[in-house]
């Protein structure tokens, strides 16, 4: 069976592009003056000076505002709006504005409607509203593009380019008849034969066998569960489409315009449609929005994950957060406000790990359409409020911290992360639904986190030769050569920690047999027979007394590899829970520990703390759960990011410079409780 293609991008490599390059660390916002009456654009102009605001995206969603049925584009309005902003010295961030077709569209071309699983289709009247692979759609919208581009190619005040808008947020998996088509197409791509197909797809199960193409559909509702196998290739079909579409607006782009083009991305707990591994060797900057979200147990420590998995989508480079609120959202149950002091503390800890922009969505709240209770940098009470004030000590703390921009966050671990993965774990028909991947993953990470240990987010495959740690979460789905590179990794001396369920299945989606995790059984010395996960709200105990819940699994273990804790009780009762492999790969090798449980917090924390010092990772002195303590490093000079998240001050040894308040830090710094410092150490490479 051939190997599915990785989903490697075939960009220019990145010497080549465009870079982004701004004074300092930028400061900005959406900003959808097509709402508002041209006097009130003066005014705002004049706010976002005093603000400190100097990047703003516009022609957002600017489709309606320029073209009418007519085809003619006028641009007046957005003249003026970008003439404003470029005489008070802002740049643009310029949308190409195809994020959502106008109505004269859709209604004379219905047929670029998106249809769901279920065979219904989606109608205008809300946003983003059009199928992926609509040739009718794109042709529109490249039109535009082009118009777009010719105009504003190179006039001064554009700084970047920002395609559509959160590309897949609403729209990603089409199954209208364009789409099935599409579909097929790329499925010919990758398995070339029909056979292929039904072997990748194990379709002798259940008689699903094709004979043809014509008869494969994109995955619709059944009466059963569907494919695995096709709703995985489906999911990656649906982003590759997408990424088709950003490509073909690039293009555009780039015939009249030599300025750099990035999207935004939406690294975050709810949206998992696309594969951002395969789409940031695409962008000349990566962009990301990310709010937070309080249906999660963590939401800070989401926001720290989904940063640091931004940075490795940037291969390390710094990012630009494109997308956050100053309050409450609109689209949550209940949709919190911050406290006082959470929009700097959300925006610096962002910064601390390795956001070279801090933007918002949107300057001003609407006072109509959908959004109109989403929080804004002027709130509906207008500039004379509490919120306003954190706005411009929020845009004068930033610009205070312009020297950090260019520098990099170091880390001496590596947690792997798939959106493949994602996609194949969290699946119909799988061993518990009480555990999502994403948990999984979170939950290993924030033990991290709360132990101050600086950690890269990065694609399986990646090279790890540098790590003294490499952890994999769950990573349920990994190919042949991706999974060797941790035990390349391992050979040259790097711990590794892997844990339940990570392995299992081949790109195909097929299970690797003779025990699990079949990716990693020699490394680790174990053979996992069967999964035995446990009702949510039973409590597992191991020998140790650490608590544990949700799975549990029967595994045997090689002489080589030492039992670190069994299940005292459950389905595993006796057998081990905690097993590692001293020197795994061979003398001078590191070890591989493995997790075959979902430890509780505290317990897991203590487990990493374990591995992480075993591996001889640093751990931040002060770091908590409630202390973020991170690094930026380059150019010879260092900046220590304290986020105290807390309701204590705390006290944390350090000499230099503090840059948010401007004092002399000689020894030991205060960082009073909801408070951030950012010190510019003394000394420190
Ligand atoms: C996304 C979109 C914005 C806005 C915000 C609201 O990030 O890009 O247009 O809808 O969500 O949170």
């Amino acid at each position: 069976m051939p190997a599915l293609t990785p989903p490697l991008a075939d960009a220019a490599p990145a010497t080549e592009r465009p870079r982004f390059v701004h004074q300092g660390i930028a400061f900005g916002c959406d900003y959808n003056p097509e709402q508002w009456d041209p006097s009130v654009w003066r005014e705002d102009v004049a706010l976002m000076r005093e603000a400190g605001v100097d990047l703003v995206a516009v022609n957002i969603f600017g489709w309606a505002w320029l073209q009418g049925p007519d085809g003619d584009v006028d641009f007046r309005a957005l003249d003026e709006v970008i003439e404003l902003l470029h005489a008070a010295g802002i740049r643009v961030n310029l949308g190409t504005g195809t994020s959502s077709p106008p109505p004269w569209l859709t209604a004379r071309h219905p047929e670029i409607l998106p249809v769901m699983a279920d065979g219904t289709t989606r109608y205008p009247g809300g946003r983003q509203a059009w199928c992926p692979s609509s040739p009718v759609f794109r042709r529109y919208a490249l039109a535009l593009v082009d118009a777009v581009a010719r105009r504003y190619g190179d006039h001064p005040a554009v700084a970047l380019w920002h395609v559509s808008n959160e590309l897949g947020c609403h729209n990603a998996r089409c199954h209208c008849d364009e789409s099935t088509r599409a579909f097929r197409r790329w499925l010919r791509e990758q398995h070339g034969t029909i056979d292929e197909l039904n072997r990748a797809w194990g379709t002798s199960f259940w008689s699903q066998r094709y004979t043809d193409w014509d008869e494969v559909l994109t995955p619709r509702l059944t009466v059963s569960s569907r494919n695995p196998g096709q709703v995985l290739d489906f999911h990656r079909f649906a982003s590759d489409a997408l990424l088709e579409h950003h490509r073909a607006e690039a293009e555009v782009i780039r015939r009249h315009s030599a300025l750099p083009v990035t999207t935004n991305f939406m690294v975050t707990a709810h949206i998992r449609d696309l594969d951002y591994w395969s789409w940031a060797p695409e962008m000349d900057v990566v962009a990301n929005d990310h709010y937070l979200d309080h249906r999660l147990g963590a939401p800070r420590t989401e926001l720290a994950f989904a940063a640091d998995l931004t940075r490795g989508l940037a291969s390390g480079e710094p990012w630009l957060l494109m997308e956050h609120s100053t309050g409450a959202v609109n689209w949550q149950p209940v949709n919190l406000a911050k406290e006082p002091g959470q929009m700097l503390r959300n925006s610096l800890a962002h910064v601390a790990r390795g956001a070279d922009a801090v933007c918002f969505f949107q300057w001003r709240a609407s006072l109509q359409g959908s959004e109109k209770f989403h929080s804004a940098l002027v709130p509906h009470a207008g500039p004379d409020s509490a919120l306003w004030r954190e706005v411009t000590e929020l845009g004068a703390a930033v610009a205070r911290l312009d020297e950090v921009q260019g520098t990099r966050v170091a880390s001496d671990v590596a947690v792997l992360f798939a959106w493949e993965a994602w996609w194949a774990n969290d699946a119909e028909n799988r061993p518990t639904h009480a555990l999502d991947y994403l948990d999984h993953v979170h939950a290993v990470y924030g033990a991290l986190h709360d132990l101050g240990v600086a950690t890269d987010v990065v694609r399986p495959g990646s090279d790890l030769s540098d790590y003294r740690l490499v952890v994999v979460p769950g990573l349920h789905l990994v190919r042949d050569a991706d999974a060797r590179t941790v035990d390349d990794a391992v050979a040259a001396g790097a711990h590794a920690l892997i844990t339940f369920g990570s392995g299992v299945v081949d790109e195909h989606d097929r299970v690797r047999p003779g025990g699990y995790p079949g990716a990693w059984r020699d490394l680790l010395g174990i053979r996992v027979e069967e999964f035995a996960p446990v009702l949510p709200g039973t409590a597992l105990a191991l020998d140790s007394g650490a608590g544990a819940s949700l799975w549990a699994e029967r595994m045997r273990v090689t002489d080589a590899t030492t039992v670190v804790d069994r299940f005292a009780d459950g389905p595993a009762a006796g057998l081990p829970a905690i097993t590692r492999r001293t020197e795994a790969a061979g003398p001078g090798s590191g070890d591989a520990w493995y997790l075959g449980t979902l430890l509780d917090p505290a317990d897991l924390r203590a487990f990493a703390a374990r591995i992480v010092d075993a591996a001889g990772v640093r751990r931040e002195p002060g770091a908590s759960a409630d202390v973020e303590i991170t690094r930026r490093v380059g150019d010879g000079r260092s900046y220590r990011f304290i986020v105290n998240h807390g309701t204590d001050g705390v006290t944390i040894d350090a000499r230099g410079a503090e840059l948010v308040t401007g004092t002399v830090v000689d020894g030991r710094i205060e960082v009073p409780a909801g408070a951030v410092r950012v010190v510019r150490e003394e000394g420190a490479a």
